[in-house]
Parts: structure tokens; C-alpha cells; sequence
């Protein structure tokens, strides 16, 4: 054995002698497992599930998978005004029809519920609303929603384009967002963040939030897959203590370019095959892996509980199924 080798070999095996976890090995290769807790604690001392349920794209079927959803374990639901996409009305008879059937419950039986403040809530405001209409509208999503407060709550866009239907003069993002910090001041909204921002503008909200002008956002929600990195915003987010959380992670935003190629990519089968697990499995452990959370959508139960357990692998703080230092490279080396 090389000098190096056997230098990283005591390493880790103090690692695990101070960690008290066990080691890993593959071949004459050992690490200690990578440890991922089971939350965030964001910028503004709230704690947010690392792992959510998706709900786009679900149609009519919604109600009855976020129910699958909140059987399976899943507490953290991502949901948003759009209705291009999203259906909040649904997310909120799933989570009534729950606590009246007894099996899971939700805020308004407080006697067999799961607390309120177990569940972590996510919406999102269209930019048709920025501006005047912005308080009105987050009313609403309380109402479809059938709560008294959202977790979570991101400016969706920070303005429209073409696959979001606006009508009318919408104000801007910086209006909505002087809006949803009054919300956050009356408790209405736990946590504030954005999605889909351009770097500029993501640096010009923190600049103005260090000016003491406006809230800091606590989660930036984008794009972020094995062959989409992200990085200048992720970077951003690192230097500003903003929780990244990744969006269509399995590999749902690649177009036009024959089928998913982040599940049937040969890197990603290979580590699968070896590990005895989905390519699914494997994209979602490395992206948590990686520091980022993650909003897998299923509509199938099976996938719908596969995906509940990514972090139930050491009683809730451990991911069931994680990848070596030198897997993790080989999936970051598909894209810089
Ligand atoms: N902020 C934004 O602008 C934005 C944009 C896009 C998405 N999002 C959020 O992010 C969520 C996830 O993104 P997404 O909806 O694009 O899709 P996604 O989660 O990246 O991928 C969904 C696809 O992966 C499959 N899948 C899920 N778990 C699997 C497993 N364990 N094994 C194999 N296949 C599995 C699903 O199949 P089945 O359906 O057959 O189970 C579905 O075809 C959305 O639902 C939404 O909440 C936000």
C-alpha cells in the first residue's frame, strides 16, 4: 500500500473514531460516510426539510399523490400560484382530505393531526401579481392552500416570459417584494426567497437587503441538475448564506435532446448498476451530497416512497444511499 493511501486509511479511521460512524469501503479505498442532516437551518434561523415533494405538472391527480406524499413521510411540499403548472387548490384538499380521513392530519383537527409545524409549506407568487395585486394574491394562496401561514414563499419569476401568462402591467419585483416582507413581519410567511433570478438581479435584492432596504432572501430555488450546475448563483448563495435548492434535479428540463439524459446517462447507470440502485437514487444522493436540496416529483408511489427514504438511511440523518468521494467526482465531471 502507498504511503498516500495508507495516510488517508488513518485518517478516516480517526475520522470514524471521532465521528463514531462506520467505514466505507470499496476495494482498498474506506471513507466514513457523508453525513447530510435531514434539515436546513437558513439564514433566518427557520429549519427547512432538505428533501420535498414536487408538485408540478401532477394535473387532477395531485391531491391523491401529495396524500401518497405525506403517508410515505415526505413534510416539506413545494407548490406555487401558476397555474400553468401547479394546482395550490389541490395541495390544500390533499391536505384536508388527509386529516378527515384520520390516516394523515393537518392543522384544522388538532387532536389526531401531525402539528402544523411539522409540515413545511412552500408556494411561490406569479409575476403577473407583483405590485398592487401581490397582498390580495398571497391571501389566496392561503385560502387554496388551507393554512394560516406559508413556510416558504419565493417570487416565482422575476418578471414574465412567454410560458407565463400576464395580463395587464404588472409591478415589479421589488415591489412584491417590499410586499411579502410586510407578510413576513405579521407572520404570515415564515421564510422569504426567490426562484429563476439572473445573477444581477439576485446580486441587486442582496445589495439592497445589506442596505437594510429590504429583506434577505433565505432560499434561492433553481435549475440545478448533474449536466446544469448552476454555478455562478450557487456561488452567490455560498458567499451570502442562501440555501440553494435544486428544481427538475432528475433531469425534466433538458429539451429537445432525446429522451432524459441525466437518467439514461452512462456515468450515472454504471454507479447505479454497481451500487444496486436507480439512477434516480444516485442524481438525488449526489445532489444532496452536494450541500443542495432537492423536490423530487412522482407521480408513481413506488417513486414516491423510494424518494421519502433518501435520508432515512441512519434514522433520519443519514442518506440510505450515498456515493464515494470518487463517484461524486465522476458525476461532477459530466458538466463544469
Ligand atoms: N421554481 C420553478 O420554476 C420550478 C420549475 C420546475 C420545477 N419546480 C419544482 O421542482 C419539482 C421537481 O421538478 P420536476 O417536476 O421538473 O421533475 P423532477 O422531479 O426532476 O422529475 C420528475 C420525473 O422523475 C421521475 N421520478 C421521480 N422519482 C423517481 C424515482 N425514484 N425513480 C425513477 N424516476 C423517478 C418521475 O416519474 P413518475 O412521475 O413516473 O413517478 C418524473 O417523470 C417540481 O414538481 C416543482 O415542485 C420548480
Amino acid at each position: 500500500m502507498r504511503a498516500s493511501k495508507l495516510c488517508f486509511l488513518l485518517l478516516s479511521v480517526l475520522a470514524v473514531a471521532v465521528l463514531g460512524a462506520e467505514l466505507v469501503c470499496e476495494g482498498d479505498q474506506c471513507e466514513p460516510p457523508p453525513h447530510v442532516p435531514a434539515t436546513f437551518t437558513l439564514n433566518d434561523g427557520n429549519t427547512m426539510p432538505r428533501v420535498g415533494y414536487g408538485t408540478a405538472g401532477l394535473g387532477e391527480s395531485v391531491t391523491m399523490n401529495v396524500l401518497t406524499a405525506l403517508k410515505a413521510g415526505f413534510r416539506h411540499i413545494d407548490s406555487a400560484q401558476a397555474y400553468e403548472w401547479y394546482n395550490e387548490r389541490g395541495v390544500g384538499a390533499a391536505l384536508l382530505k388527509a386529516s378527515e380521513e384520520g390516516e394523515v392530519i393537518f392543522i384544522r383537527t388538532p387532536r389526531k393531526c401531525i402539528p402544523r409545524d411539522s409540515i413545511f409549506v412552500t408556494s411561490k407568487l406569479h409575476p403577473r401579481d407583483f405590485g398592487a395585486r401581490t397582498r390580495k394574491q398571497f391571501h389566496e394562496s392561503l385560502h387554496d392552500l388551507q393554512t394560516d401561514y406559508v413556510d416558504l414563499f419565493l417570487l416565482h419569476y422575476a418578471e414574465c416570459w412567454s410560458g407565463l401568462h400576464c395580463p395587464g402591467e404588472p409591478g415589479t419585483w421589488q415591489e412584491a417584494w417590499a410586499a411579502l416582507g410586510a407578510l413576513q413581519a405579521e407572520g404570515k410567511i415564515r421564510s422569504l426567497g426567490v426562484s429563476n433570478f439572473n445573477p444581477d438581479d439576485l446580486r441587486a435584492l442582496i445589495a439592497a437587503a445589506q442596505r437594510g432596504d429590504a429583506p434577505m432572501p433565505a432560499v434561492v430555488q433553481n435549475w440545478f441538475d448533474p449536466l446544469h450546475r448552476d454555478a455562478e448563483i450557487r456561488a452567490i448563495c455560498a458567499a451570502h448564506n442562501i440555501t440553494y435548492v435544486s428544481y427538475s434535479t432528475l433531469g425534466t428540463q433538458h429539451p429537445g435532446r432525446g429522451g432524459n439524459p441525466v437518467l439514461t446517462n452512462p456515468v450515472i447507470k454504471a454507479i447505479a448498476a454497481r451500487q444496486g440502485t436507480s439512477p434516480a437514487r444516485v442524481v438525488l444522493s449526489w445532489a444532496l451530497q452536494s450541500g443542495v436540496g432537492v423536490l423530487p416529483r412522482a407521480g408513481r408511489a413506488a417513486h414516491v416512497e423510494d424518494n421519502a427514504q433518501l435520508l432515512t438511511g441512519g434514522g433520519g440523518d443519514a442518506l440510505a444511499v450515498f456515493l464515494s468521494a470518487a463517484d461524486m467526482a465522476a458525476i461532477d465531471a459530466l458538466a463544469t
